[in-house]
């Protein structure tokens, strides 16, 4: 009878080849799990601070997104492969709110994939694409995948860009400058000022900006947000980053968009539809949730704004007033980035997970989203309700004045 099993004369396997650039590709966030996964097996309680997944705590996609999701489930018409780039009628939707054609709007799964395309269409190996440090780790993985080098500028006080460090770093192989903004991991918002300045930077150098706003609708207190930063770039080409994952709380839905703003992006603009084509599709059920995402008014965010303020204050309260912890104020979304100013650790890391083996609190190194911060920061996340986060504040406090006294 024929079999695929190994002879047993056979040699023993050898492992399949991973290709070099794969030594490049991990995933700070996610890395930490298979640790604290040891540490809940011998029964700790845990407290998941290391994902913004706001699906896991008491936060829920708007009911007229899902209710939209529900009815393309029941029609065979959305059971197909979607039109490449995006649903037409989601394209359209996008193309009247950001004010664009909608040959402008590519539909990607989830920003992730989105990023990921931009930065192939714009690189070669020996490029940068100049970074925020800390910043969301999924840039440098992929520029590096990429054959890209690292170029990091400087976040300093309260967050902001450093402009002045921002135009030391950059360099004839610069194809383009990001933004975060909101930020993750340190929640920081950037004033218009800053957003000029980096669009002048931008324009300087003949090179896009891409602007990450994902978090956009999240600024905590709203009449504080700066707006989408395109806005304010005249002729810089922007490439606006959102999706339905942080301001709709739907990150399962995987769909996510690039609206490509300003001149000089037709050959981009082809690039990516062509990448899209390779791929195929978005799923289309879960596009048609998005146009209801981008429809309706977003009733939903003024009760989920309220929930993220006071959970932000608690926390900011309680680690400041922590033996050897200090915090900047997040101004927008889930994130905060507080800094260990004193103790035995020698990398952000040791103190992570000595921090999980003793009070079941999982974070993630600073070192995680960039390699050139000046100290120890570690990010954790405050979806939680205020009872599991002043739990977990008490038993940081009681781990801080046993190792710093
Ligand atoms: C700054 C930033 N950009 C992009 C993404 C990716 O989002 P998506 O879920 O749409 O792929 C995330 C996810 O956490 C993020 O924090």
């Amino acid at each position: 009878m024929p079999t695929n099993l190994p002879s047993k004369s056979a040699p023993p396997a050898q492992p399949v080849r991973v290709s070099r650039r794969m030594a490049h590709v991990s995933y700070p966030i996610r890395d930490i799990v298979q640790r604290a996964r040891q540490v809940a097996a011998r029964g700790v309680p845990m407290h998941w601070f290391n994902i913004g997944d706001p699906n896991r705590f008491d936060f829920a996609p708007p009911p007229w997104i899902t209710k939209a999701v529900h009815a393309a489930l029941d029609d065979p018409r959305f059971s197909g492969y979607a039109p490449s780039d995006g649903d037409e009628d989601l394209r359209a939707a996008l193309a009247e709110s950001e004010s664009l054609p909608a040959e402008r709007i590519i539909v990607s799964n989830g920003l992730s994939e989105g990023l990921s395309f931009a930065m192939q269409a714009l690189m070669d190996a020996g490029d940068n694409i100049l970074l925020p440090s800390p910043n969301y780790p999924l840039y440098a993985t992929i520029s590096r995948v990429l054959g890209g080098e690292d170029n990091l500028y400087s976040c300093g006080r309260q967050w902001q860009p450093d402009a002045d460090d921002m135009r030391r770093r950059l360099n004839a192989r610069t194809r383009a400058i990001v933004i975060i903004n909101p930020n993750n991991p340190t929640g920081a918002v950037y004033p218009r000022k800053t957003l000029k300045s980096i669009i002048d930077l931008a324009g300087e150098h003949s090179i896009p900006v891409i602007a990450d706003e994902i978090y956009d609708k999240l600024v905590l207190e709203p009449s504080q947000s700066p707006g989408p930063v395109h806005l304010l770039a005249g002729d810089v080409p922007v490439i606006r980053g959102c999706g339905l994952s942080k301001n709709f709380f739907y990150p399962g839905a995987r769909v996510g968009w690039l609206a490509l703003h300003g001149p000089g992006l037709d050959d981009f603009a082809s690039a990516l539809v062509r990448l899209c084509n390779a791929r195929l599709s978005v799923n289309w059920e879960m596009q048609r949730g998005a146009i209801a995402a981008v429809q309706h008014a977003p009733d939903h965010l003024p009760a989920a704004l309220s929930k993220l303020r006071s959970r932000r204050d608690l926390m900011v309260r309680r680690l400041n007033e922590i033996p050897g912890i200090r915090t900047t104020s997040p101004q927008a979304a889930f994130y905060i980035f507080p800094q260990v100013t004193a103790g035995p650790w020698k990398t952000d890391t040791e103190f992570v997970y000595d921090l999980m083996e003793q009070t079941g609190i999982v974070g993630v190194p600073g070192s995680g989203f960039s390699s050139q911060l000046n100290g120890l920061f570690f990010r954790l996340v405050y979806l939680s309700k205020e009872d599991e986060l002043a739990a977990a504040m008490d038993k940081l406090e009681k781990f801080m004045k046993k190792k710093v006294g």
